[in-house]
């Protein structure tokens, strides 16, 4: 199997953990464990009586209840608790395509989305979200690209890096869609519940038994770090799933497994307040875009704390986003990871303190290069070989 590089995680590793403000990232505000313990009550004599044993291979019963009863209607047994919902997406890929299948993404997306499938052999389709739409989808280029040959449709609503998302009647257009081509649908809500003007889109799998919804505790919950994610699905499909896992990572730590548990129970104590943030930090970075038109253009979201920046006149935006944080330690994601370079992807899931600066510090940057990219004829010439 060939691969290519995930363009997203190589810059963040290279920058992520030495920046002083991180405006780079799909999530809200991280929580430390101090603060996990106080909210769930998480006591030293609850962390003692945990057995560090083999935990079982599609999650602890606990966790797949407390996962189904807040996502799953209440279906523990098409729960698979995964590493992340990057181990879900994964399992899936590798589980459930073969050479040559045909299968109908969105662009730009998350390369995990595509890029495993890609590796496998499959062919892929487009369902572009383009910027002059404010990157709504278009259900007539929809209709044009699922066939009866497409084996899988895999999207992710509210959407990263844009925030668009669908309406209930849209997503049910979109599993008539799946319904009438047989084809598997993998419905990636790592954001369902962070959203600003539509309802929380529900889980297919109530209505379509071949779709696949991923879910994960690094977004809106604010807990990356703990590497908890799931898929639901029916349980034949989850059986594959197990086959390949069988010789990957087996399990979840059951230490990690009861921390989830607890918090999965109360999931609005970590929900609530960050989902609040963010309302907050979207109307300052809205009125900071509507300040800084010459610089930017921006999609308000519909869901999500991240939006896909269009920036004018920028002729590297790597080079732009690199002395972003060699003078003011600010971290963007360039657009090339979503292999748009006319772009940035900028969080506002983080504290609204560090927002403010960060803006403040990318307004500066922006003047500052913007005239040196104008003044200096060979700017661009260095800076591309810098
Ligand atoms: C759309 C989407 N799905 C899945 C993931 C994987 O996240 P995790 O493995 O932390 O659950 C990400 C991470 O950025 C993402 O943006």
């Amino acid at each position: 199997m060939k691969i290519v590089p995930a363009h997203l995680e190589y810059w963040l590793r290279d920058y992520y953990f030495t920046v002083e403000i991180d405006i780079s990232c799909s999530g809200v505000e991280n929580f430390s464990f101090g603060e996990l313990r106080e909210l769930f009550n998480i006591t030293p004599d609850d962390l003692d009586r945990i057995v560090l044993r083999d935990s079982r291979t599609l999650g602890d019963q606990d966790l797949r209840t407390a996962i189904g009863n807040r996502w799953g209607n209440g279906k523990a047994e098409r729960v698979m608790a995964t590493n992340g919902s990057s181990e879900a997406i994964y399992l899936i890929m590798h589980s459930l395509l073969e050479p040559g299948d045909e299968i109908v993404v969105l662009d730009p997306a998350y390369q995990q989305l595509y890029s495993i499938a890609e590796s496998i052999g499959c062919r892929l389709k487009r369902w572009r979200l383009r910027f002059e739409d404010s990157f709504r989808p278009d259900f007539s280029e929809a209709r044009h690209l699922i066939s009866p040959h497409t084996r899988m449709i895999v999207v992710n609503f509210p959407h990263n890096p844009t925030g668009a998302s669908l309406t209930l009647a849209e997503r049910d257009e979109l599993i008539e869609l799946a319904a009438g081509a047989g084809a598997y649908l993998v419905w990636d809500a790592a954001f369902a519940e962070l959203t600003y003007d539509g309802p929380v889109l529900p889980d297919p799998g109530e209505r379509y038994d071949r779709s696949i919804t991923l879910g994960t505790l690094s977004k809106a919950y604010g807990l990356p770090g703990l590497r908890v994610g799931w898929c639901l699905a029916a349980p034949e499909v989850l059986d594959r799933l197990v086959r390949l896992r069988d010789y990957t990572t087996l399990a979840l730590s059951p230490l990690v497994e009861h921390i989830a548990t607890r918090v999965i129970e109360n999931g609005d104590l970590l929900l609530q307040p960050r989902l609040a943030q963010a309302r907050h930090n979207l109307e300052l970075l809205v009125s900071w875009a509507n300040h800084h038109r010459e610089f930017v253009s921006m999609v308000r979201p519909q869901g999500g704390v991240c939006v896909f920046a269009r920036v004018h006149g920028v002729d590297d935006i790597e080079d732009f986003c690199r002395q972003l944080v060699d003078k003011y330690s600010v971290l963007l994601v360039p657009g090339t990871s979503f292999s748009n370079p006319d772009y940035v992807r900028l969080g506002f899931g983080c504290s609204t303190k560090d927002l403010t600066a960060a803006l403040s510090r990318l307004s500066e940057h922006f003047h500052t290069y913007k005239q040196l990219q104008a003044t200096t004829p060979e700017f661009n010439q260095i800076a591309k070989s810098a």
